[in-house]
This record gives C-alpha cells, structure tokens and sequence, in this order.
C-alpha cells in the first residue's frame, strides 16, 4: 500500500504554514495551545496509562538526584567563581558540598541498580524478550535509523511524520546517554571518591585522568539534559512548558493517536488498549505535577545559565 498523500494525514502530515508559524511563535502562545488541548483532553475524558506510579518514582528519583549531583558538583568544579562560592556557603562550604555530592551519588546509583534489576527481572526470571527487541524495547533497531530519517524529511516539509510506536529515537537517544553516563562518570567518580582503594590496582597517572574525565562528561551530561532534553520533553511548541505525562503517567487518547499513531494502533490490534484505560488526571494531580515540573525545569535552567555564566567569563 502506498503512503498516504502528506498533505492528506491529518495525524502526521507535512508541516503547513500554521504548523510551521505555530513552531515559530511565541512560547506564550504555545502555552497556551497546550492549555487548550490538555482541557479538550480532559472534557473528552479518554486517557490511557504511559507511566506506572513505579516509573514515575524512579524517575523522580533520577530527577532529583542528577539536580542534586549539578548543584553540588558545579560549586566544586567553578569554585573560583562569586555564584559558587555563594551556592557552596549555602550548602555548609565546599566540603559540605562534596558531603552532599556523594549522598546525592547513592541514590542516583540506587535509582540506577532498581531499573537494572528490573530489566534483569524482565528478562531472566519472566523471559520476557521484548526488553530485548520489538517496538517496546529500548534497544536501538533499523525501524529507529528508518524513523530518524523520516523525521528530518518531515522537519523540511518533504514527507509526513513517522508513525512512532512507544519510544523514539531521541527518546532512546537520552536514555543510552544515562548508561554511558553513570559508566564514565559514575566509574570516575567513585575513584575520587575512594582513592585509597583504587590505588591498590591503578596506575597514579589514571587518578588525573577521572578527574578530568569526571568534570569535563559532568559539565556534557548536564547541558545535554537542560538543553536538548528539557526542549525535547517539554519547550516544543507541542508540549511547552512542561509534558506532564512522566508526572501523571497518563496520555489523552488524541494526544497518543497523534504522536504514536503506530503504538495505538499496535495496542488495538493486540487487545491491549482497553487495559491501559484511565480516568483523566484530576485538577490536583495536574496542578502538583505543574508544580514539581516548573520546579525541576526551573533549577536545571538556572544551573545552566550559571554553569555558561561561568564558562564565558
Ligand atoms: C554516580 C555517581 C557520582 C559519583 C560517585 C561522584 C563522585 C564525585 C566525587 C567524589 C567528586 C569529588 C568531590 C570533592 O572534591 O569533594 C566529584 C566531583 C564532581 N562531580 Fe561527581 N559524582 C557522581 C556523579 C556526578 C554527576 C552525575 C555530575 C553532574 C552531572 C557530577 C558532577 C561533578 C562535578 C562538576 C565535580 C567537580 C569536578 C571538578 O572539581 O572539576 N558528578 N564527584
């Protein structure tokens, strides 16, 4: 079966004028477009759950500890700097700073070994294989190369959006970015922390390689995720100024058809729709998840604007 003509799909065709002056207006306007869809979402009343409570507090989990990790880490690394010997007299002194660094490091690693277990779970004591491949894993796949190219045609205008399943490329993309993460700078970061004990079996010289291997894919790791992934997630025009559903962990049923159009359908197909069935997220839960969302977003911008103060300095 051919493609659909672009210019006939409403769900994923190519951007039209409005799309492309909605794209470029202001974040104001965009709010409130989100304002909109989210209340037609809720008066329709057809919801579905993304997100277990279990994923949503492992999530949070991360959010908080990888905050923490930047706001203790940064003082240390551009201490020579007015906002980093405030933040750090703050937190107690620089010492202090490096106390709660390492308090923030365990939960990150606990965080970290929870999802691992699980995986592990999943696919030993379950034999579930589909962590491994298929459209529910995380594992990178041709379909994903296929979907990436496809959406930068879309991007300028040259076909209709891919019909993503449950996870996209870039979604993909940032979740690999937090394993190559806690490798590089978890690894280097418990060699500072333990030196003594490192020293039993590594070359002197490795100890200024952590240390700069640690600060340098801290400082990546942290504009990475306060740039791409807070506009990925959150500052497109289609979601700003915050996706609530990793708070909320449910999507409105027009929401899911028109970004994952293929994992709706994939859902249908097997039966599988009616169980993820929930109620619209009530006013509280939208306004507490506004608040921790405007929160976390708020102090990752403003690490970020400190951190390129103090690079361009
Ligand atoms: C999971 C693992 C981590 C461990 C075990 C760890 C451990 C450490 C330790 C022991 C230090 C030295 C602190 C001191 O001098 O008192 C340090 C410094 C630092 N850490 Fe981490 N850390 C981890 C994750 C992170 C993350 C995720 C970030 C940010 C994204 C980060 C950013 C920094 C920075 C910027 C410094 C200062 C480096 C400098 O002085 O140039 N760390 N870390």
């Amino acid at each position: 079966m051919s493609n659909p003509s672009p210019r006939q799909d409403p769900a994923g065709g190519v951007p039209q004028a409005r799309e492309i002056a909605v794209a470029i207006q202001l974040p104001a306007q965009a709010a409130g477009r989100t304002r909109d869809r989210e209340a037609a979402g809720v008066a329709a009343g057809r919801y579905y759950f993304r997100f277990g409570l279990f994923h949503r507090l492992l999530h949070g989990g991360v959010v908080l500890s990888f905050l923490g990790l930047v706001a203790t880490g940064m003082p240390l690394k551009f201490s020579h700097t007015a906002w980093a010997a405030r933040v750090s007299r703050y937190l107690g002194g620089f010492e202090a700073a490096g106390y709660f660094h390492r308090v923030f490091a365990l939960l990150l690693c606990l965080a970290f070994a929870i999802h691992v277990a699980e995986v592990a779970y999943q696919l030993f004591a379950r034999k579930d294989a589909r962590v491994l491949w298929g459209p529910t894993s995380m594992v990178p796949q041709p379909r994903d190369i296929l979907e990436m190219y496809r959406h930068f045609r879309w991007f300028l205008g040259l076909g209709p959006r891919p019909p993503f399943d449950r996870f996209t490329y870039w979604e993909k993309f940032d979740y690999w970015a937090v394993f190559w993460g806690m490798a590089i700078i978890g690894g280097s970061g418990f060699v500072l922390w333990f030196p003594t004990l490192f020293a039993r079996f590594l070359p002197g010289w490795l100890f200024n390689v952590a240390f700069v291997i640690h600060s340098e894919e801290a400082l990546l790791a942290a504009l990475f995720i306060f740039s791409v992934h807070f506009f990925n997630s959150h500052f497109r025009p289609e979601k700003f100024p915050a996706d609530l559903v990793i708070f909320t962990g449910r999507v409105s049923e027009a929401e899911l058809r028109h970004e994952r159009p293929a994992e709706y359908e994939r859902l249908q197909a097997e039966g599988l729709l009616e169980a993820l069935r929930a109620e619209a997220p009530p006013l509280w839960m939208r306004n507490f998840s506004r608040l921790i969302a405007s929160t976390a977003l708020g102090i990752g911008l403003l690490l970020m604007a400190l951190i390129v103060v103090a690079l361009v300095r």
